[in-house]
């Protein structure tokens, strides 16, 4: 029998969705074929300290760390990992620093690579991207902290109407993202944007359903069912997403017509290619009211956890999540072997 992989799940991590991490690496934990893996937990404290065995299998049962000055030195034994999934959504986790550091020492790993990642998790450059390659977005526009001083509402409010979307360009579980509809909402909603990052985005709000898509694999991806999140608030909000209260909820495959939901398929693929992602992403579309599709943003490391639209949708597609993490690690190990035979001498 051939001996089995050792899966460095990587976990927690400095961003505010250091607790969805959690729930997700749990989920993938527990989907793990143990006949063919074998885990490795790896847990990052919210200050960015590498946690040692014990101390992450505490981290993912419990969410406490002990408490310990800040160390950002990665702590990862080489001989014990054969591939990595970075269980980590946000900023140095989805964003291609961690990816950065996987190519570095020579690690396989789960998820687009660094171009992939960090445009991915960009939602500025992921729109560009896109626009380029002319699949619709939302119109609006981008701020820099900088240029904070010059943004007028009254210029904002006639160029993309009301109500507005306010969001960081890098973050995630809708942290940071809030609804505009005087002004009075949008100097509060530009001041929280800032509070996660230099460069935010004023998107028109778009009147349309939530579509969402899955892609799987790296040069010839494959897409599961799409599938409509049904906010319970006014938008799809941290709360909404997570909450046990929420009341929002989820139509997998999407009531849509055919047609329409082939389109999205084929949309996220280009998207897909267009963003340079690999391994895996959820594409998320809007449906306006009028039938048309845009493009609202890429997760290049989707929620898994128990409750998550990507491992759901392949769920209704025929594939269960064990098999689901299974062909992500495939992916992951057949992509680094690739890599392996590219030359790196003249
Ligand atoms: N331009 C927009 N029009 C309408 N709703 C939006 C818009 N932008 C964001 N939203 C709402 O906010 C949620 C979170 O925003 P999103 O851009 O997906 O950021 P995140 O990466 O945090 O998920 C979306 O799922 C949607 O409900
Ligand atoms: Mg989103």
């Amino acid at each position: 029998m051939a001996t089995k992989k050792r899966v460095g799940i990587i976990f927690g991590g400095r961003s505010p969705e250091h607790d969805v991490s959690l729930r997700s690496a749990r989920s993938v934990l527990a989907a793990l074929d143990t006949k063919k893996y074998t885990p490795v937990l790896i847990g990052i404290d919210r200050l960015g300290t590498w946690l040692d065995a014990a101390e992450s299998r505490t981290l993912l049962e419990t969410g406490k760390a002990p408490k310990r000055k800040q160390d950002l030195m990665p702590k990862l034994d080489l001989k014990k990992i054969d591939v990595v999934f970075p269980v980590l959504h946000g900023s140095f986790g989805e964003d291609g620093i961690m990816q950065g550091f996987l190519k570095l020492v020579g690690l396989p790993f789960v998820g687009p690579g660094v171009l992939g990642s960090a445009m991915g998790m960009d939602k500025d450059v992921t729109k560009r991207i896109l626009a380029h390659a002319g699949i619709a977005v939302s119109p609006g526009i981008v701020v820099r902290k900088e240029e904070l001083a010059g943004l007028s509402f009254a210029r904002v409010k006639k160029q993309l109407g009301l109500p507005l979307f306010i969001k960081p360009a890098n973050a995630g579980s809708s942290v940071g993202v809030s609804k505009a509809k005087n002004e009075k909402d949008f100097a509060d909603a530009v001041a929280m944007a800032f509070r996660f990052d230099s460069k935010i985005l004023i998107e028109s709000a778009i009147d349309g359903r939530e579509i969402e898509c899955a892609v799987l694999g790296n040069e010839d991806p494959i897409v599961a069912i799409p599938g409509e999140i049904i906010p319970g608030e006014e938008f799809y909000s941290y709360d909404d997403k997570y909450a046990s209260s929420s009341a929002s909820s989820v139509e997998i495959p999407a009531n849509i017509p055919k047609a329409t939901l082939r389109e999205i398929k084929e949309t996220a693929v280009l998207a897909y290619k267009a963003l340079c992602l690999e391994g895996l992403s959820r594409v998320d579309f809007f449906y306006t009211r009028d039938g048309k599709l845009l493009i609202n943003e890429v997760n290049t490391i989707p929620g898994f956890t128990s409750i998550s639209m990507y491992p759901k949708m392949w769920e209704a597609t025929g594939m269960p999540m064990q098999e689901l993490v299974s062909r992500l690690l495939e992916a992951a190990l057949s992509r680094h072997e690739k890599e392996s035979g590219l030359a790196t001498t003249m």
